[in-house]
């Protein structure tokens, strides 16, 4: 990963009230505190539901936490009669660092197309966040092998569209979809496959500076058992972690050993 800090992030898609967040909060910081985490060695960063996130911006504010922490999608409008969406800015004011944007569960269960998605990476790097784009072949393509080709594509259909000052504060999470929640976890090789074509692609459009500084994660099915040889891999910077964020023993664990 050379110069690049490892970001450990946890998904937690719809799960936890904001009781249950504040319990996990606290008992995360209490797990990083007692291991002597070393925050600036890595950084680990947790995706509420929007009704959560104040709950987990009060705690991390009143204890000094170096916990950050986003949300899992935004719209791309900045205000006005769009009943039920949340604004970058509204975000950006409860302390998120981040936004999950084109998440396979948004892209499938929300009209979320291409489009959509480069606007909402407009809006939160707008709002002074950073977009963390998720790219990631399903099952078919790779039966076909054309996953790099794919992935690759979803990256560079947004950022066509960005500037070198705007893709140096993406961040892309290669999540194959047939490895979400199935307990089939990518090999390293192909984890490192995949990012590598994507850094070469960052590194074509934007040039080596911005390419070596990009981070790219990897997700699906990451788990303390497998975090180590992924992380190992050079361009693997980190995870994006569904199933395992919800258990604060394993993500401090997972974050330890990243
Ligand atoms: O965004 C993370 C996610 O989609 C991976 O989920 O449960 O396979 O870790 P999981």
């Amino acid at each position: 990963t050379l110069n690049r800090i490892p970001l450990v992030a946890g998904n937690w898609k719809m799960n936890f009230d904001h009781r249950e967040a504040t319990y996990f909060v606290q008992k995360l910081a209490w797990l990083l505190r007692d291991a002597k985490f070393d925050h600036k060695r890595c950084e680990v960063a947790l995706f509420p539901s929007f009704t959560s996130i104040r709950s987990v911006q009060v705690l991390v504010e009143a204890d000094h936490l170096r916990i950050r922490y986003g949300a899992q999608s935004v719209s791309v409008t900045s205000q006005g009669a769009f009943t039920g969406d949340v604004s970058a800015d509204m975000l950006a004011h409860l302390g998120c660092s981040y936004v999950i944007v084109g998440h396979s569960e948004r892209r499938k269960y929300h009209p979320e197309d291409d489009a959509n998605i480069v606007d909402q990476v407009r809006a939160v790097l707008a709002a002074g966040m950073q977009p963390i784009l998720c790219v990631g072949e399903s099952f078919e393509e790779r039966r076909q092998g054309i996953e790099l080709d794919f992935a690759v594509g979803q990256v560079n259909d947004v950022t066509r569209d960005l500037s070198d000052e705007e893709a140096s504060k993406l961040i892309v999470a290669y999540e194959p979809v047939w490895a979400i929640g199935t307990g089939m976890v990518a090999t390293p090789q192909s984890a490192q496959d995949a990012a590598r074509a994507i850094r070469d692609h960052m590194q074509a459009q934007f040039g080596a500076a911005t390419a070596q500084s990009v981070r790219i994660l990897y997700g699906g099915s990451v788990t303390s058992h497998n975090a180590v040889q992924l992380i190992t891999q050079p361009d693997v910077d980190g995870f994006l972690i569904g199933g395992a964020s919800l258990d604060p023993e394993e993500l401090a664990l997972i974050a330890r050993l990243t």
